[in-house]
C-alpha cells in the first residue's frame, strides 16, 4: 500500500501531514484490540475462514471433483453477499472466456451466477440451461431471501419436470445457516447436499466459506491458496504494529479522509481480473459502513460512498470528473506489477509519429503506463489517491485481498463508531417486499407501505 500521495506535500493543503497519522494511530491500534476482543468472543467469524475449515475443504474439493463428471454447468442462485465474491473469484482467477470455450475450462463446468431478479435476464437462461446436466447451487445465508427464493421456486419446477420429482435433490445443493430458515428445511426434504455459513460470518464477509469457495472449487480454482492468502493477510492485520500493517492504516485513511470531506471512495483497478473486486468491495464497504447512528440524542449518518472504476477503460469515461470535479474523493488503484502475458504491441507505420511511437511496447507496460499517468495528473491537480500494488494476480493475493478489505472495513467501523455487521436498511426493503406480497408476520410492513405510497 503506497501512499505517498495523500500527503500535503504532494496534494497541498488538502492532504494530511504525517503528524496527523500518528496523532491518530493510537485510535487504530484500539481499532483493533476492540477487532480482536470481539474475535475471541466469537463474534469475528471472518477472521477464523483462513484456518478453521479443513473438513470443509476436503468435502468441497470431493463434491466438486463428483458432480463435475456428471454436470457441464453450475449456476448459483445468490444476491449480494451471497453472489459477489464468487463473481469476483472468477473474473480474477480464471479465462475471461471460460464460459464461451471449453478450452478454456480444462474439463471443469461453467458458472453462471444469477443474483437478480429480471424477468428477462431469468427467462433467457432457463430458456438455454440443459437442465439435465446443470446443477444449482442455492446461497442464502437466511433461507428465505425473495430474490434467491423466487429463483428456485422457478427452477426447482423446471428440473421436477425435466428430470422427474424423484432427482430434483441431485440438482441443487444448499449453502445456508446450519439450522436456520427455510432453506435448510427445504434441502432436508429434497434431501440436498448441503454447505453450512457459520452464524458469526455476514453476508458480505462470507466469500471464504462455502458460499465462494464451493464454486471456486468447481472452476478449478485453488481454494487452499486462496484460504492461504488470507491466513497471510490475517497474520500482518492483527499482529503487525501501525506502521506495518496495511489494513489498520488504510482503514484510518479512509475514516480521516470521510471527516476531511473526502466522502467518496473510488477503487479503480488497472486489470480487467480485479474489476469485480472491486464490484465485491463496493458492497462491502458500503454495506457494512453507510450507518444512521444516534449520538447523544443527534442523528448522524456515516460512510464513504464506494465507486467502481476499471483502468484504463473508465480514464474515458470517470477521470476527467475525478480530475476537475467535486474534490470529495480519495482515489485508491490497484496496480498488478506482473501480468500473466506482456504481449508486445507491434511496431508499423513507423513513419506516422502519432502512431509509431506504440510499436516495441507492451501492453503491460501501456496499462501501468497509463496507471501512472492518471496518479500524477490526479497529483498534478492535489487530488489525494493511493495505490495497492499487487505482484501477480492468483489464488494467494487474491486471499489476501479480500482479507485485507475485510479487516479495513473491521477497523473503519470501528474507528466511525458503528455496527459494521449489521444492515438495518437492507433488511428494512426486504420486509416491505414481504409485506406486499402477502407473507404472514409481515402485515404491519405491508400497511406502512401502503400509507407511503397514499402520500
Ligand atoms: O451482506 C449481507 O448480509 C447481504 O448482502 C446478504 O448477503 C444478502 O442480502 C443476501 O442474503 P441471504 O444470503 O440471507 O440471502
Amino acid at each position: 500500500l503506497d501512499i505517498n500521495n495523500i500527503f500535503e506535500e504532494v496534494v497541498g493543503d488538502e492532504g494530511f501531514k504525517l503528524e496527523e497519522l500518528e496523532e491518530y494511530k493510537a485510535e487504530a491500534e484500539a481499532a483493533k484490540e476492540n477487532i480482536l476482543k470481539a474475535e475471541a468472543e466469537g463474534k469475528m467469524g471472518f477472521m477464523e475462514l483462513p484456518y478453521k475449515q479443513k473438513e470443509v475443504i476436503k468435502e468441497l474439493k470431493a463434491t466438486a471433483e463428483e458432480l463435475k463428471e456428471k454436470f457441464d454447468n453450475i449456476v448459483i442462485l445468490g444476491i449480494g453477499g451471497s453472489a459477489l465474491g464468487n463473481i469476483a473469484v472468477q473474473t480474477a482467477i480464471n479465462d475471461p472466456y471460460y464460459n464461451m470455450f471449453a478450452e478454456a475450462r480444462n474439463g471443469y463446468p461453467r458458472l453462471f451466477v444469477s443474483d437478480n431478479v429480471d424477468p428477462d435476464g431469468i427467462k433467457a437462461m432457463v430458456d438455454k440451461l440443459d437442465v439435465e446436466k446443470t446443477v444449482f447451487n442455492v446461497i442464502s445465508k437466511s433461507g428465505s431471501t425473495a430474490e434467491t427464493m423466487s429463483q428456485f421456486l422457478l427452477l426447482r419446477d423446471l428440473v421436477a419436470e425435466t428430470v422427474g420429482e424423484d432427482k430434483v435433490g441431485e440438482h441443487f445443493i444448499a449453502t445456508t445457516s446450519k439450522d436456520s430458515g427455510y432453506l435448510i428445511e427445504i434441502a432436508k426434504r429434497e434431501n440436498m447436499k448441503t454447505f453450512h455459513i457459520p452464524d458469526n460470518v455476514g453476508g458480505r464477509f462470507s466469500v471464504l466459506t462455502p458460499v465462494g469457495l464451493l464454486s471456486a472449487a468447481f472452476t478449478g480454482v485453488d481454494i487452499e491458496e486462496l484460504l492461504a492468502g488470507a491466513a497471510y493477510m490475517d497474520k500482518i492485520s492483527r499482529e503487525a504494529d501501525f506502521w506495518d500493517n496495511p489494513a489498520l492504516i488504510n482503514g484510518l485513511i479512509h475514516y480521516l479522509a470521510f471527516k476531511k470531506g473526502k466522502v467518496m471512495s473510488v477503487m479503480m483497478p488497472y486489470s480487467d481480473r480485479l474489476k469485480d473486486l472491486a464490484d465485491w468491495y463496493r458492497q462491502l464497504w458500503a454495506e457494512s459502513l453507510g450507518k444512521e447512528v444516534n449520538r447523544d440524542g443527534e442523528v448522524v449518518n456515516v460512510g464513504p460512498t464506494p465507486i467502481k472504476a476499471l483502468g484504463a477503460t473508465d480514464q474515458h469515461s470517470q477521470a476527467q470528473l475525478y480530475m476537475e470535479g467535486p474534490y470529495d474523493k480519495i482515489i485508491t488503484f490497484l496496480e498488478v506489477e506482473n501480468f500473466e502475458n506482456k504481449l508486445e504491441i507491434p511496431s508499423a507505420y513507423e513513419d506516422l509519429d502519432g502512431l509509431g511511437y506504440l510499436g516495441g511496447h507492451s501492453f503491460a507496460e501501456l496499462i501501468n503506463t497509463e496507471k501512472k499517468a492518471t496518479e500524477v495528473a490526479l497529483n498534478k491537480r492535489k487530488r489525494m489517491n493511493q495505490t495497492i500494488y499487487v505482484p501477480e494476480v492468483n489464488e494467494f493475493t487474491l486471499g489476501q485481498l479480500f482479507y485485507f478489505f475485510e479487516f479495513q472495513t473491521a477497523v473503519a467501523g470501528e474507528l466511525f463508531d458503528i455496527n459494521a455487521f449489521n444492515q438495518p436498511g437492507v433488511e428494512l426493503g426486504k420486509n416491505y417486499t414481504y409485506g406486499i406480497f402477502g407473507r404472514d408476520g409481515y402485515q404491519d410492513k405491508k400497511d406502512e407501505f401502503e400509507q407511503s405510497a397514499e402520500h
